[in-house]
């Protein structure tokens, strides 16, 4: 692909914090060294997940990644923002359906969910929790989203790549951010202690995501992520459109649904749709 603000080193004020595809590669297991044959770097894109799907309708492969220093339009999930000022990950994979052993489209977020808190902790030593169903949170702050998206095939309905985005606030300090969600809102590393960090932390997700990491069997995988959830027996605020109302997060069943009781007694189990959560 050709793209004019491509570049194999992004140059950065931080020695050390420039994304350089042969350093993530250095970090990489074999086996994800070997499914990340194509790793492309931008300065400045709109959106790393929107430039993956175009690639992806084109027929990019499994393991295609993409990463920018930062984007100028990034999306998060319910058609919202997502800030990506310089110096964040931002970060998309293509992924191949047919090629993901626990073959259920829908547990991609919950698999990137994991991969990412334990890459975290991993190269930072810090232990994020889940917020249902896609950030991460540090602090009760929001460290990272995840955006997952279908691709449909050239000739058919069905889905034929599945693009997951991941965005992690690295150095941001709360006033980089704007701000409307400077008081929910932290970094994985605002003092930046930790050398190298973003292509440790690249590779390490990469690692988990491509790589043997992360247990492939789906109820394994649910099993894990809601080791993860930090909201499981607490008060949650359900907020749907315009409407809201107050529940205890309960559990998770065998689809990912959060199962919560609101205060009448009555059981819900949410579908992750247009329903977001407030903790
Ligand atoms: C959310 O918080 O609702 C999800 C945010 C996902 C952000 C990442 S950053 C890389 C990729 N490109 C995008 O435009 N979005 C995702």
């Amino acid at each position: 692909m050709n793209h004019p603000d491509i570049r194999n080193r992004i140059p950065e004020a931080h020695p050390g914090e420039a994304l350089f595809e042969p350093e993530i590669r250095s970090f990489l297991s074999p086996s994800a060294r070997f499914c990340a044959e194509r790793m492309l770097i931008f300065s400045t894109v709109e959106s790393t997940n929107q430039l993956a799907k175009e690639l992806a309708r084109k027929g990019a492969e499994h393991g295609t990644v993409l990463l920018a220093d930062r984007q100028t339009a990034g999306r998060g999930r319910l058609s919202r923002r997502f800030s990506s000022p310089p110096g964040g990950l931002y970060m998309s994979l293509i992924l191949e359906p047919a090629r993901l052993p626990f073959l259920r489209t829908d547990l991609v977020t919950p698999f990137t969910g994991i991969a990412v808190c334990e890459a975290v902790t991993e190269v930072t030593g810090k232990k994020p929790g889940i917020k249902w169903v896609n950030d991460l949170l540090l602090g009760g702050k929001k460290i990272c989203g995840i955006l997952a998206e279908a691709v449909a095939g050239p000739e058919s309905n069905c889905v034929d790549r599945i693009v997951v985005g991941i965005g992690v606030n690295l150095h941001a300090r709360p006033e980089d951010f704007p701000p409307e969600i400077r008081d929910i809102a932290a970094s994985v590393d605002p003092d930046r202690e930790i050398p190298g960090l973003r292509n440790r932390l690249a590779a390490a997700i990469l690692n988990r995501m491509l790589g043997s990491g992360v247990s492939m069997d789906p109820k394994d995988i649910l099993e894990q992520y809601k080791q993860h959830l930090m909201m499981l027996g607490k008060p949650v605020t359900v907020v749907q459109g315009e409407e809201s109302f107050q529940a205890m997060a309960m559990d998770l069943d065998s689809d990912g649904h959060l199962i919560v009781k609101k205060k009448d007694g009555e059981i819900l189990s949410l579908s992750s749709g247009e329903i977001r959560i407030r903790v």
